[in-house]
């Protein structure tokens, strides 16, 4: 069992996700989809960053070449929140990194990726960070400039079916169950990537989905609609601070009211999302405000709380910044 592969988990997941929703049937199977995209011509930057690369929200690296330039006008939200998430429906934890899961582990995330009530409630916290078929479907989205898809997804996503408190609620649950030894808490001690992402992913879940669900109140649109349409990685990156991601020293957020909502919306949910530090969350904060003026993001409650900490403004090279990105693309 100790020898199967995420990729494995993966299979039997999507197999029992199928048998739960056969209408799933109808949009091909996501690993299948997985497949097909890497052979695409915009799949080979994955395999191989650099500086003609350029990275897209959680974990899509799209070569700059493929890219549609941003559209002036993004879709906005739909009117009431869509009864269901559109298809083909991107399954979480769909990722082929190669370390090995103990035999619990596998299993408990097997069982939850099966469950009717974790997937009715998509997380989008576990999308950003551990989601082929959602990598790929955000690809094509800036590859074609047509966002609408994404658009419906968050919508979903941000408000999912049976409600919002349930799944907050549940999820929380998986979050600690998680880490019991019966489950995933050998593999958590050690280390083991996927088990990591795993937990963080449970337990972003409410931050996350209340996040993903922010407006721009000049534009109408998503923030992290216009976050991954813009043609620079920068606000991208203020959605890789859960995932534990510090934004690069060097990075420069626009100063729009996006950068503002979703860096406060951290800040706030950082008092009671174990995944979510002070630390970080300042050094980001002192980062955009260098930019965008000292009362652009207001972090101090937390600042103060974290004054033990120093922030941390190492200038690394750049690479070494952006290696946490990597690790899955390349592992
Ligand atoms: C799915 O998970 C929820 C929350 O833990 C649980 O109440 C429910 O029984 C599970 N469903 C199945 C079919 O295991
Ligand atoms: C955009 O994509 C959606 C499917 O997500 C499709 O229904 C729609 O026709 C597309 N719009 C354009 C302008 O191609
Ligand atoms: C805060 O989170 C970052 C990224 O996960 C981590 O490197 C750092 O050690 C954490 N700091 C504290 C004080 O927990
Ligand atoms: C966590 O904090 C956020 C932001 O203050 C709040 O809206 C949410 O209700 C809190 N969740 C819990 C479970 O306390
Ligand atoms: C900071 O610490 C104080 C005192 O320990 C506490 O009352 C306050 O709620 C904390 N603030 C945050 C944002 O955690």
């Amino acid at each position: 069992m100790r020898a199967l592969s995420v990729l494995t988990l993966a299979v039997v997941a999507a197999a029992r996700a199928l048998a739960v929703h056969p209408n799933r049937m109808h949009h091909g199977h996501p690993l299948l989809e997985r497949q097909a995209a890497s052979a695409a011509p915009t799949d080979i930057a994955l395999a191989t960053p650099s500086a003609s690369s350029v990275i897209v929200g959680a974990s899509a690296i799209i070569a700059t070449s493929s890219r549609a330039p941003a559209p002036s006008v993004l879709p906005k939200p739909p009117s009431s929140s869509p009864p269901a998430a559109p298809n083909p429906v991107p399954t979480p934890l769909d990722t082929s990194i190669s370390s090995s899961l103990s035999g619990e582990c596998m299993s408990y995330l097997t069982n939850l990726l099966s469950n009717s009530t974790f997937l009715s409630c998509l997380p989008f916290s576990l999308l950003l960070q551990t989601s082929n078929s959602f990598r790929s479907q955000l690809n094509a989205a800036v590859g074609s400039g047509n966002f609408s898809y994404i658009n419906d997804l968050i919508a979903y996503a941000s408000s999912p079916a049976p409600d919002a408190e349930t799944c907050d609620r549940v999820f929380a649950g998986y979050a600690e169950a998680v880490k019991e030894r019966a489950h995933c808490g050998n593999d958590l001690n050690n280390g083991i990537p996927v088990a990591r992402q795993a937990r963080r992913g449970l337990g972003n879940y409410a931050a996350v989905r209340t996040a993903v669900g922010l407006v721009n109140p000049d534009s109408g649109s998503y923030c992290y609609l216009e976050a991954v349409a813009t043609e620079r990685p920068d606000d991208a990156y203020l959605w890789q601070l859960p995932m534990g991601n510090i934004l690069p020293a060097a990075s420069t957020p626009t100063c729009s009211k996006c950068s503002a909502l979703v860096m406060n919306h951290w800040a706030t949910w950082s008092a009671n999302t174990t995944t979510l530090n002070g630390t970080m969350i300042n050094s980001a904060a002192s980062t955009i405000n260098a930019k965008c003026g000292a009362t652009f993001v207001s972090v101090a409650a937390q600042a103060e709380n974290a004054s033990a900490t120093q922030p941390r403004f190492a200038v690394l090279p750049a690479l070494a910044v952006l290696a946490p990105l990597f690790t899955w693309v390349l592992s």
